[in-house]
């Protein structure tokens, strides 16, 4: 009977060993998942460049591993001529309600704040620590600037086009009304002789 219980305990505790060697070699890593990019860390955060930064969020400049640039759901200040997409929210402000390593962990899917949009597209295509540093230390600058209000611009741009529009018809149907004109202008003369 001892001896039963002593390989049952053997076994057990080789059992253990082995989870938790397995654990410390793959499992800490596992939670980041492959080739995904960890929260940059604050010390690096301050040495972000916001031009870079501002590059990389409007598209002017190539994420690494091809994710597609921020505004295309974010409007940041007065950047672009429209802003940006409107699906996420503005992000003039974000860095005075979120932490910095808040907004790291939600633009690498790690930690608390996770967004349900944002997470399948840069899990597949991760940040490096170096974009993140810049596009935090982007989002820092652009705090407490006036934002992009699109509406006066739509309008004006409409009304540009159907002014635009009517001057363009216009040329085009001169000759037709006025040939309409002379009919109905020789047919009262017609009529008056
Ligand atoms: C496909 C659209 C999309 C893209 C691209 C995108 N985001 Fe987002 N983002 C969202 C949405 C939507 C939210 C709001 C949370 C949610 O509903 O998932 C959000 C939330 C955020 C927030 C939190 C804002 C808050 O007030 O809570 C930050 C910060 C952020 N995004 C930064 C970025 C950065 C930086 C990039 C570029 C690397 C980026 N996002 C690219 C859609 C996007």
């Amino acid at each position: 009977m001892t001896n039963h219980k002593g390989k049952f305990k053997m076994r057990t505790s080789l059992l253990l060993f082995i989870t938790l060697l397995t654990f410390l070699l793959f499992g800490c890593d596992s939670a980041y998942g492959e080739g995904m990019t960890k929260p940059v860390s604050a010390q690096a955060i301050a040495a972000g460049n916001i031009e870079n930064g501002r590059d990389l969020f409007m598209g002017y400049a190539h994420f690494q591993n091809d994710g597609p640039p921020c505004m295309g759901c974010h409007s940041v200040g007065q950047s672009g001529l429209l802003g940006g997409g409107a699906m996420g929210p503005d992000l003039t402000d974000v860095s005075t309600k979120m932490s910095q390593t808040d907004i790291a962990s939600i633009i690498t899917n790690y930690g608390w704040t996770i967004s349900p949009v944002m997470e399948p597209i840069y899990n597949k295509h991760p940040l490096t620590e170096n974009e993140q540093a810049d596009l935090i230390a982007f989002l820092n600058a652009s705090s407490g600037q006036p934002k992009t209000n699109k509406e006066p611009l739509v309008i004006g741009i409409s009304l540009a086009g159907s002014l635009a529009a009517a001057i363009l018809l216009g040329i085009i149907y001169r000759g037709r009304l006025r040939g309409a004109r002379r009919l109905l202008v020789n047919k009262a003369q017609k009529e008056l002789l």
